[in-house]
């Protein structure tokens, strides 16, 4: 099996990363198998949709460290969905203390030695969680820590969730220059950008127009387009997360729902042609 990787990723907080990624992997699971990844450790959103305990759990840092792997740390969500969970102690990767730590264990002489290890591990995983899943959905926190990093140079595709508002689409910038980084060093030449979703979206207004206008000529710019589909504002949206449930199985007749089933066909056919 040769599952795809995606990070949902933009350097501004709130745009819907975690609840998008969390709708869109619990739908996806009804056909395919499933993994999240959770690399936000201060708020672990993605850990809490699922209804994941901290208690007792193994993460990416565990992972990352060598003591433990795809097998012990995920954490069965339902059939066909599972999850590395995330507790605060992630937040550490890419430290100081953490380089010592892991120094320990690993000859690491200096903090780019570290850096590439850790590169190499993340790359390494999701890659071999490519081969028992079909689709592994990463879900960093917005500013660009080392973790955000690292899910940009170890995922195959990248989806930048917007809001129809002008500070959502300047933030893309820092986006688009991490993408410039791992792509010009050939960390990872090959990542994608599948396309700009927008989140909230209504296109009735004068600014959702204006908003619209200056992100398909920044998407141009970054060689990608604006997803056709859009998830419309919604309260169902925010509540469902809270139930620990996709929105399609929690009011799958909602319009909101059906937003979510038309981007999930969409990511499809962006992957088959290529985007
Ligand atoms: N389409 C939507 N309709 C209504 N509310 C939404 C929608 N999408 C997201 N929200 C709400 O917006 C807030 C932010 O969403 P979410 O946590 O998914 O964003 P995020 O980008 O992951 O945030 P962060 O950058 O902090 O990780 C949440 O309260 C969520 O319930
Ligand atoms: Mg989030």
């Amino acid at each position: 099996m040769s599952g795809k990787s995606i990070a949902f990723v933009i350097e501004k907080g709130g745009t819907g990363k975690s609840t998008i990624a969390f709708n869109i992997g619990w739908y996806l699971s009804k056909k395919h198998k499933v993994l999240f990844l959770d690399l936000d450790g201060q708020m672990a959103n993605l850990t809490y949709f699922c209804g994941v305990s901290k208690e007792g759990i193994l993460t990416i840092g565990n992972i990352l460290d060598g003591d433990a792997d795809l097998e012990s740390a995920a954490v069965n969500v339902k059939p066909n969905l599972h999850i590395i969970p995330a507790d605060n102690s992630i937040t550490g990767i890419g430290t100081p203390a953490h380089f010592d730590k892991l120094s320990e264990s690993v000859e690491l002489k200096t903090s780019q030695d570290y850096q590439l290890f850790l590169i190499e591990r993340m790359q390494e995983f999701i890659r071999s969680a490519c081969e028992h899943y079909d689709y592994v959905l990463l879900d960093p926190n917005p500013s660009p820590n080392y973790l955000h990093t690292l899910a940009l140079c170890s995922c195959e595709y990248v989806i930048i969730p917007v809001l129809p508002d002008a500070a959502s689409v300047v933030s893309d910038e820092g986006t688009a220059e991490s993408l410039d980084i791992v792509r010009e060093t050939g960390i990872n030449e090959d990542v994608r950008v599948l396309g700009i979703l927008f989140n909230r979206y209504t296109d009735r207004t004068n600014l959702s127009k204006q908003v619209r206008k200056i992100t398909e000529d920044f998407a141009r710019e970054m060689g990608t387009t604006i997803f056709k589909n859009t998830i419309r504002n919604s309260v169902v949206l925010s509540e469902c997360v809270g139930m620990h449930t996709g929105i399609t199985d929690y009011r799958p007749s909602s319009p909101a729902a059906e937003d979510v089933r038309k981007v999930a066909a969409e990511i499809k056919r962006r992957m088959r042609n290529g985007h």
